[in-house]
């Protein structure tokens, strides 16, 4: 189908940077410089600065990212990991490939875990916190910290849509032990394939990472124990440095946009928004999503579709809790199950035009003034 409205865009981006990201490719592959190579280097230390980090260890995808940051910060079989179930099911599956178990909370009118229910799920194989920035916006750090102080629980961030993104002037990723960032090619920076990093302050468990990403090899030829095969490429952070010198235009952009949305979609009453950019306050939102809450939803949708606009449903529909197969399902969590019934997700990319932005917002007055 021919969208008038696509939910990416990757061609368009791309032609935009076409010829420095052409010329830098070919650079790099006759230099033949492929693994743990000088580009990933200065991507990692890019990355570092950006973030206000220590270390950043390039990793091969954001799931790898968790999966490595949750086992170098010891987290042993039996263990348990509290998180939310709005999430991609890549979070659960990092805390299961460790052993541990994740220990799902409710969601907040925010769609990020809601602090005030997690001491209850909290129990004595309670081993760490690994909230989920979702859409580009922060949790509520402040007491997911002090919660986290009061037991002595770890912190792992699941940063992966929230690069760029503060919370009272600090940046994703920066809060706990470990923050874990995603370059899927849809995530805010996107990588020709599968990319993602760790950051962290703490020596040790970035020293660890970066073994365990690399087969366990140490310098001196020796191996730190049973490791993994999963490092970025040296091309793919080639790439994702070029593409990261337009980030702040792009975070610029994805602010704009979700402005314009919320002053044209705000008065349908039967639509629950995400909070609108602000300038000053305690968040600083970078919209990886526009998702909202939407009465008669697939009617919606199909309408949408209807009239040439892709949307999509976070994660298809369901919350981890949801799918079956993966043995969660003992959970009661009202919020997230209403917000599942109703919620959708507009286009949302940099390279939107003003016209496709009023396009959608027209369309989306279009449903509701005369509902079929
Ligand atoms: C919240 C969240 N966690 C983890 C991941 C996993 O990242 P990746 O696809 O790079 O493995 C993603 C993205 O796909 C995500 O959105």
């Amino acid at each position: 189908m021919e969208w008038r409205v696509k939910y990416i865009d990757y061609p368009s981006q791309y032609r935009k940077l076409e010829e420095e990201l052409v010329s830098t490719i070919r650079e790099v592959l006759s230099r033949g410089d492929l693994l743990l190579r000088q580009n990933l280097e200065d991507f990692e230390q890019s990355i570092c600065k950006f973030v206000g980090v220590n270390h950043t260890i390039g990793v091969n995808s954001g799931t790898d990212a968790l999966h490595l940051a949750v086992e170098a910060a010891g987290i042993k079989p039996g263990d348990e990991i509290i998180t939310s179930s709005h999430t991609f099911v890549a979070t659960g599956a990092a805390i299961h490939h460790s052993g541990a178990k994740p220990v799902l909370v409710d969601i907040g009118d925010d769609h990020n875990i809601n602090p005030d229910l997690i001491e209850d799920m909290i129990t004595e194989k309670t081993k760490a916190i690994m909230p989920v920035h979702l859409n580009g916006r922060i949790c509520d750090m402040d007491k997911i910290i002090s919660i986290a102080n009061k037991y002595g629980l770890l912190i792992i961030e699941d940063a992966a849509q929230a690069l760029g993104a503060t919370y009272k002037g600090k940046k994703a990723g920066s809060f706990g032990l470990a923050g874990c960032f995603s370059f899927y090619p849809a995530k805010l920076l996107g990588a020709y394939g599968d990319a993602g990093a760790v950051v962290t302050n703490n020596n040790e468990l970035a020293q660890n990472i970066s073994y365990l990403r690399n087969h366990g090899r140490m310098d001196d030829g020796d191996v730190s124990g049973w490791a993994y095969n999963t490092r970025l490429d040296n091309l793919q952070a080639a790439i994702l440095q070029i593409k990261f010198k337009s980030f702040p235009d792009w975070i610029k952009r994805r602010r704009e946009i979700a402005s314009k949305y919320h002053e044209g979609l705000e008065n349908i009453e039967e639509l629950r928004l995400p909070t609108p950019p602000v300038e000053t306050g305690d968040f600083f939102d970078v919209y990886q999503n526009y998702e909202l809450e939407a009465n008669s939803r697939d009617d919606l949708r199909n309408y949408l579709t209807e009239q040439g606009i892709e949307t999509m449903l976070p994660w298809g529909g369901k919350g981890l809790h949801q799918f079956t197969a993966l043995g969660l399902s003992d959970y009661n969590l009202p919020r997230t199950e209403e917000m599942f019934e109703k919620a959708i997700m507009i286009p949302m990319h940099p390279d939107l035009e003003d016209h496709h932005i009023d396009y959608v917002i027209q369309t989306v007055n279009q449903f509701y003034r005369n509902p079929k």
